[in-house]
């Protein structure tokens, strides 16, 4: 059953779990997402990012949403529009069906340049009134993504940030997340607290307290009813960097963020955790294995088969790691 955001995201703060939004793309993505939560039993967040409509097509994204609902009619989903740069994008949305939509004013509608905090209220109060008006939930986002060893926001191309960003825009204000909550009434709040878009999030092994745990609790502590989301969640499986690279792929060494880590916010108020970027390198890595061991087949049905099982894997690992298992 399609569910809004504000549903899911209530039952899991009250039931103290996080949920995995995984961006979708294409067939095997739905496919490997519902597989997995059918066997886990878990609720399921899906999103769709600018990058994937101008890919598949606004209406095959939606079908294909819709087409997953009508297989697993069980399992609730929300459909969610991942990083709208403009009310006006939130708006056709609505009108398509979608019951979440993420407003991002933090940063101008060129997706790039970091938007000052009247802007962002602005864009995202339109937003709000229009969504509220039709049942939908909305994710604002409040301080500029980017990497605390860095400084960088990891994209490259997509939503993110341009130059080098100071300490103070990569942690969002606890107080100003307050003002930001009261006057835009967001149903939940993407946050920055060290995490980064993409696959180049860390330059070494990550250690200790990579994400800003403190920031993350103070910030609940002020705003305890609104969702905390965490973007740039992937963990760059190493095992499929190696498998990427022994089989012709170049992807230099880095890191993502620990699933232990992302645990930890979870237990501190986080509860939707944005993952693309693991499900691309294990769709690579499955596919470059693939045909380099089977170099006769030229049937797309068996490399995207070996995609949705290595995709799956991970989709099922993180509804269990997250605590949303069982949940559904
Ligand atoms: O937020 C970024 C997501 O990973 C989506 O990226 O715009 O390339 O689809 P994309
Ligand atoms: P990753 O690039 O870490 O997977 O983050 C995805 C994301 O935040 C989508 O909004
Ligand atoms: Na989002
Ligand atoms: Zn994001």
């Amino acid at each position: 059953a399609l569910i809004s955001l504000r549903q899911l995201l209530d039952h899991a703060a009250e039931n103290d779990y996080g949920v995995p939004a995984f961006n979708v793309n294409n067939l095997e993505q739905m496919r490997a997402i519902m597989e997995a939560a059918d066997a886990t039993d878990s609720p399921v967040i899906v999103q769709a990012s600018a990058g994937a409509r101008s890919y598949a097509g606004a209406p095959f994204l939606r079908h294909l949403i819709l087409a997953a609902i009508e297989e697993w009619p069980h399992i609730p989903v929300v459909m969610h529009q991942d990083h709208g740069t403009s009310p006006a994008i939130c708006q056709r949305s609505i009108q398509l069906g979608f019951s979440s939509v993420m407003m991002d004013g933090s940063l101008q509608e060129d997706g790039k340049t970091p938007a000052d905090y009247d802007y962002n209220v602005k864009v995202t109060q339109t937003a709000v009134a229009m969504a509220h008006a039709c049942g939908v939930s909305v994710e604002g986002e409040l301080g500029v993504l980017g990497s605390l060893e860095t400084g960088e926001a990891g994209e490259e191309d997509g939503v993110g940030a341009e130059g080098k960003l100071s300490h103070d825009q990569l942690l969002t204000d606890p107080e100003e997340a307050a003002q930001f909550v009261k006057a835009t009434n967001v149903d939940a709040l993407a946050i920055a607290c060290g995490t980064s878009h993409g696959a180049y999030k860390f330059s070494r092994p990550p250690t200790g307290d990579i994400l800003a745990i403190d920031r993350i609790k103070e910030i609940h502590k002020r705003i305890p009813t609104t969702h905390l989301v965490m973007h740039g969640s992937s963990s760059v499986p190493q095992e499929w960097l190696k498998v990427i690279n022994e089989f012709g792929g170049e992807i230099p060494e880095t890191y993502g963020v620990p699933v232990e880590q992302i645990a930890e916010g979870i237990k501190h108020g986080v509860r939707k955790v944005n993952i693309d970027t693991d499900l691309r390198l294990a769709s690579t890595g499955a596919v470059r294995r693939h045909l380099a061991q089977n170099p006769s087949n030229f049937d797309p049905r068996k490399f995207l088969k070996a995609s949705t099982d290595a995709m799956y894997d991970i989709c099922k690992a993180r509804f269990e790691a997250f605590g949303c298992a069982g949940q559904a």
